[in-house]
């Protein structure tokens, strides 16, 4: 945040003639900001913007968007190259501290995060509470919340250290919880993790691994996994970023935190839309139904809505969404798998992005349109496209915590309102109501 050399904005009150002058703070890039902090104290009024459309609730240094040019970078690194050049571990290591790794450095780190893949063999129990058909993302709601109750040796977040050990906990027992629930899903044997296997393989080892028999990792899966989880790693202030930093503004428990983003990231409108879009196509089922939800998408008085598509910020392409479109083919060619939803996919965004409803306000696919044809091919139960979201995007949720958390002048998140209820009255005894 540079000084914008007493760059200021004035607002006048048209009911008592008075100006006020707020400063107004540029950043490294994107949009200048006008600073409110005082604008209550000064003026007694508040700003009003339910949804933050038109609100900064932090400065940041991790991810920059540009909405317009569609432009995602992650620390100054363009999220396409470190999709095609980087890995997963790589990207964790630069959200949460800044730079690209030496290759001690990683290997130090992978080392690190590899020997915390276990778990504390209790959260087993924690499984067994649930129905076997329990959601998924309702099952990590509930244990990763649990992993608050485990680590009473680094309960102390204003520590660097306990922070720095928490957030590689979380990085490299998510993934093993994310198995976990799918397995208990499937009624199959939890797999333990292996210190043998790189992060994507490790993951994808637990989730498809049985027992019975040797299981053959294939690299396609491995770096497809890897992909995925580097094009959702962090993405600003969204929904479940900005709920994990309002959570962790009260100094709360850093794992019950990141179960309060999984939570927000559930929603259909949010990381829920991975398994909405295959829903979704399931539903049109060919390619002659096309027209007749188009109709649906635009019809105000239908709640239906193309999932998939449209998004607060990306008024271009979703650059992650690229990616994915790319690597579709990539995928399933070297799989083998033929899926119609894939064509199917292809002639809806061609279909949608030629009809002025959708032009005219922007609405181009987003990172869930492709995501879970991916997923379904590599053999992942919808249930579970949501839950991979989460695995992924916890290192971006835990870096913006830690961010947040160091930052010199943290205060406890408290937005106001504006009141629309009733006007003060007397209690009334109820044999006089009614
Ligand atoms: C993610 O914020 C992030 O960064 C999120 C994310 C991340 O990495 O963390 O990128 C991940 O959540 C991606 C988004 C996944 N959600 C979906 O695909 C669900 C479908 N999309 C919509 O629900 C919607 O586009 C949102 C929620 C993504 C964005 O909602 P906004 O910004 O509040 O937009 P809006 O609802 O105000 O829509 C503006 C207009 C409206 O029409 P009008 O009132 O102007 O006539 O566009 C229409 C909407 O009806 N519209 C759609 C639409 N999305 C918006 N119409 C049909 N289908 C859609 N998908």
């Amino acid at each position: 945040m540079t000084d914008a050399k007493n760059k200021t904005f004035t607002l006048t009150d048209d009911q008592t003639g008075k100006s006020y002058k707020l400063p107004v703070l540029d950043g490294a890039a994107g949009p200048s900001v006008i600073d409110v902090r005082k604008l209550y104290a000064e003026t007694g009024h508040f700003t009003f913007d339910p949804s933050f459309t038109s609100t900064a609730s932090c400065k940041s240094r991790l991810t920059f968007i540009d909405g317009d040019e569609g432009i995602l970078m992650h620390r100054g690194y363009d999220i396409a190259e470190l999709a095609t050049k980087s890995t997963h571990m790589e990207v964790c290591y630069l959200l949460l501290y800044g730079d690209l790794p030496t290759a001690t450095q990683l290997a130090e780190f992978t080392h690190n995060i590899t020997y915390h893949t276990m778990v504390h063999d209790q959260m087993n129990k924690f499984f067994q509470g649930f129905r076997r058909d329990a959601h998924p993302m309702a099952v990590m709601c509930g244990v990763t919340g649990a992993l608050s109750a485990f680590y009473h040796d680094s309960l102390d977040i204003r520590d660097p250290k306990q922070r720095e050990i928490s957030a590689h906990r979380l990085i490299a027992k998510i993934p093993t919880l994310a198995a976990m629930a799918m397995k208990y899903n499937m009624g199959q044997p939890f797999m333990y993790p292996r210190n043998d296997l790189t992060y994507p393989e490790n993951f994808l080892y637990m989730c498809f691994a049985v027992p019975a028999e040797a299981y053959k990792i294939n690299p396609v899966l491995a770096r497809a996994m890897d992909r995925i989880m580097i094009l959702h790693a962090d993405h600003e202030q969204n929904a479940s970023t900005s709920t994990v930093r309002l959570a962790g503004s009260s100094q709360a428990n850093p794992f019950a935190c990141i179960a309060a983003g999984i939570a927000s990231l559930w929603g259909a409108s949010h990381g829920g839309a991975n398994q909405e879009v295959l829903e979704m196509l399931d539903e049109i089922g060919s390619v002659e139904r096309i027209p007749e939800y188009i109709k649906k998408a635009k019809d105000k008085d239908d709640p239906f809505r193309l999932m998939g598509f449209g998004h607060r910020v990306y008024k271009n392409f979703d650059p992650r969404a690229q990616v994915l479109k790319q690597s579709c083919d990539e995928v399933l060619d070297e799989l083998g798998v033929r899926d119609p939803r894939l064509k199917l996919a292809r002639e809806l965004e061609r279909i949608a992005l030629e009809d002025p409803y959708f032009v005219e306000r922007k609405l181009f696919p987003n990172v869930d349109f492709y995501s879970g044809i991916i997923l379904k091919a590599m053999g992942f139960p919808v249930s579970m496209f949501t839950v991979l979201f989460a695995v992924s995007r916890t290192v971006g949720w835990i870096s913006q915590w830690k961010e947040m958390i160091e930052e010199p002048d943290l205060r406890i998140g408290r937005p106001r309102q504006l009141y629309t209820g009733a006007a003060k009255r007397p209690y009334v005894d109820i044999k006089k109501r009614g």
